[in-house]
């Protein structure tokens, strides 16, 4: 069994796009399991920036095929336009395939996704209103349309228009806001279902066949570990698993399908939206940071909220992934600082915390112990050994093993494919 998930140690926006796309080169599939349009994935490709969606990044490797597995909330509106993009790019996108049980996003879930972040107020969750929770919700309570009902154009009609009735009822009787025009929409969805169809597929069976045949199998994970709708920072999380068990279930696998997890962790922590972050730094380290490493969000723009490595999160991520190495991600960003610091536990009230706590109420009184290092202060970007780092980067490397309990396999100093260091292989 050759298979391997990479998972967002994090927040989410840790890299996972560009060791996906390192790794495509080898793989014969890529699977996405989870998550939809909420997801921002860069890759860069001799210069040339590509952000990525709902396609999974190995669609830039010519040979790997694309599965878009049941676990994930399936928007045709966004997959087309990301699909007339890479064409545009010259990317062949034949070999992407989207399972038959994926649930779909229509435009309802997009305007209540806006609408129930503006009656939430000063608490609002800071979604990225791409209709996730709406459509997950949709899920869960059973009133979601999958892409199978696409296949039949006239019950697939009477299925949506009974959706769209029900949910302008909500958003005129309960919001206020105009009604979705219910016409347009099914007109909208019936040209995708045509042009969805020669893509569609049992993908849980080829995904099957593909692992049991040997095949490279690589998971693409999507958000971040914190971000688990259970086990992430509940509320200010997303509405999908991004932890390894998830891609087992979004992609219709068996418990033990799954060989090597590989969390992709930047050399510091990120978040964006909202919810505690007990090492964020909101002073002039941490616009710096956001400076150096182009923290600003793939999908929406926003600002990242930016702070130092914070180990109890990567070690409560390790954990719940069963993650067998990590890649530290954005190294060179850490390049110019005099020092940098490493939390190793939270100080909640006068005790110590060494496991990442559930109540969002205490994070938020808790503050970072830190463990400080010297800076390198010298260029890295284009180191090609972990030999040529300077020592005091390996001793950064060596703190965040020991901190997380977890060996660093792969080491990235900047956004390229040739700037990754391998220390081990990993796939
Ligand atoms: P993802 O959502 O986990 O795929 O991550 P994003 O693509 O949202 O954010 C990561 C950003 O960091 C992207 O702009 C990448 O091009 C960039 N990046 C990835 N690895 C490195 C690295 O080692 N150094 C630098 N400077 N940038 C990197
Ligand atoms: P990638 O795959 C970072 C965050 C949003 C918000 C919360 C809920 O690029 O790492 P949602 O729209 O999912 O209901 O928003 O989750 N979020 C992400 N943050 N990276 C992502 O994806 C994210 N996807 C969702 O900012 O806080
Ligand atoms: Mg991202």
């Amino acid at each position: 069994m050759s298979t391997l998930a990479i998972v967002g140690s994090q927040w989410g926006d840790e890299g996972k796009g560009k060791i996906i796309d390192y790794l495509a080169v080898k793989a014969d599939m890529v699977v996405r399991a989870q998550g939809g349009s909420n997801a921002g994935h860069t890759v860069v490709i001799q210069g040339k920036k590509h952000a990525l969606h709902l396609i999974p990044s190995g669609i830039l490797s010519e040979h790997t095929v694309n599965i878009i597995g049941n676990g994930v909330v399936f928007d045709p509106e966004g997959f087309f336009s990301e699909v007339e993009q890479l064409e545009k790019d010259g990317i062949c996108t034949d070999r992407i395939y989207v399972s038959d049980r994926a649930h779909l996003v229509f435009p309802y879930h997009k305007t209540l996704d806006a609408l129930y972040e503006a009656a939430r107020g000063a608490d609002d969750i800071g979604t990225t209103k791409k209709g996730i929770g709406p459509a997950y919700t949709d899920k869960i309570e059973r009133s979601g349309l999958r892409v199978c009902d696409m296949q039949d154009p006239e019950s697939f009609h009477r299925k949506l228009s009974a959706q769209i009735d029900r949910k302008n009822q909500i958003v005129t009787a309960i919001f206020g806001a105009p009604p979705l025009d219910k016409e347009e929409i099914v007109a909208r969805y019936l040209e995708y279902a045509e042009r969805l169809r020669p893509r569609v597929r049992d993908t849980g069976v080829m995904v099957y066949e593909a692992v049991k045949a040997g095949k490279k199998v690589l998971f693409e994970g999507a958000q971040g570990s914190l971000l688990d709708v259970d086990l992430g920072t509940y509320p200010y999380v997303t509405s999908s698993h991004p932890t390894s068990g998830g891609f087992t279930t979004g992609s219709g696998l068996g418990a033990g399908s799954i060989r090597d997890v590989v969390g992709i962790t930047k050399a510091y922590t990120t978040r964006v939206g909202k919810g505690p972050f007990v090492t964020e730094l909101e002073n002039a380290t941490g616009e710096r940071i956001r400076e150096l490493g182009h923290e600003y969000g793939a999908t929406t723009g926003r600002p990242r909220r930016c702070g130092w490595f914070d180990g109890l999160v990567v070690r409560y991520s390790a954990r719940i992934n069963g993650t067998t190495g990590l890649a530290l991600m954005l190294l060179d960003v850490l390049s110019e600082f005099d020092e940098l610091k490493l939390c190793v536990r939270y100080d909640y009230k006068g005790e110590k915390l060494e496991h990442f706590p559930a109540s969002l109420d205490v994070v938020a009184a808790c503050t970072p112990e830190y463990r400080t290092l010297p800076g390198w202060k010298r260029d890295i970007s284009g180191c090609k050994s972990f030999e040529s780092l300077p020592d005091k980067a390996k001793d950064y490397v060596k703190a965040v093993e020991e901190i997380t309990g977890v060996p660093v396999k792969i080491v990235s100093v900047g956004p390229d494919r040739t700037q990754t260091i391998v220390r081990e292989e990993v796939f």
